[in-house]
């Protein structure tokens, strides 16, 4: 059964495992990467198979600063990943089909979740729509590795 926890700075080995599979880096930092010189603003949580890590993700919280189409302090998913060892087994959908409980349990006074995925990451885009993600109007064009979709999720039931 997939489940969701914090996962601690110290704690960070538990998810070092977690390949990407070739060319999987345009659309996410290597594991190893995305855990050093991290801002305090960043939280770390751990997505668990059965007890087995099999992907991460972050909580920024200081993302409506680099994200004009951020609502002001909303926070952003970022670096959602399911290791290329676990991949297609149903994890990713498992894991978005409780996120938005998880986030509002975890953080109670957060009523959104932005993220963005590339055009280029079809199988991204499916998975986020399937979780209640929905597309913002305009496509985000920031960072090098081409245009992204925006996606909000609601966690309050009411639309975002
Ligand atoms: C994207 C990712 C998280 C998916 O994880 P996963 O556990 O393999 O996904 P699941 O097995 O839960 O589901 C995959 C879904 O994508 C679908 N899919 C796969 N390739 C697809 C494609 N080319 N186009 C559309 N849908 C596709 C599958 O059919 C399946 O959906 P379904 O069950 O409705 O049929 C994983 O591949 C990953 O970590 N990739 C690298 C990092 C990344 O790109 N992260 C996103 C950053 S925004």
């Amino acid at each position: 059964m997939i489940s969701i926890s914090p996962l601690a700075r110290s704690d960070l080995d538990r998810v070092s495992h977690l390949e990407l599979a070739e060319g999987q880096d345009r659309f996410v930092n290597p594991v190893a990467k995305m855990t050093t010189g991290i801002s305090a603003r960043v939280d770390f949580h751990m997505i668990e198979n059965d007890g087995a890590a099999v992907g991460v993700f972050k909580i920024g919280h200081d993302y409506s600063q680099k994200h004009g189409f951020a609502q002001d302090g909303e926070a952003g998913l970022m670096g959602f990943l399911v290791g290329h060892q676990y991949q297609g087994q149903g994890f990713a959908k498992a894991a978005l089909a409780i996120m938005a409980k998880y986030l509002a349990a975890t953080y109670p006074k957060m009523n959104s979740v932005l993220l963005t995925v590339n055009c280029d990451n079809p199988a991204a885009h499916h998975v986020y729509q399937r979780g209640g993600f929905v597309e913002l109007p305009e496509l985000y064009f920031g960072g090098t590795t081409g245009p992204q979709y925006a996606m909000r999720l609601g966690l309050t039931g009411k639309a975002a």
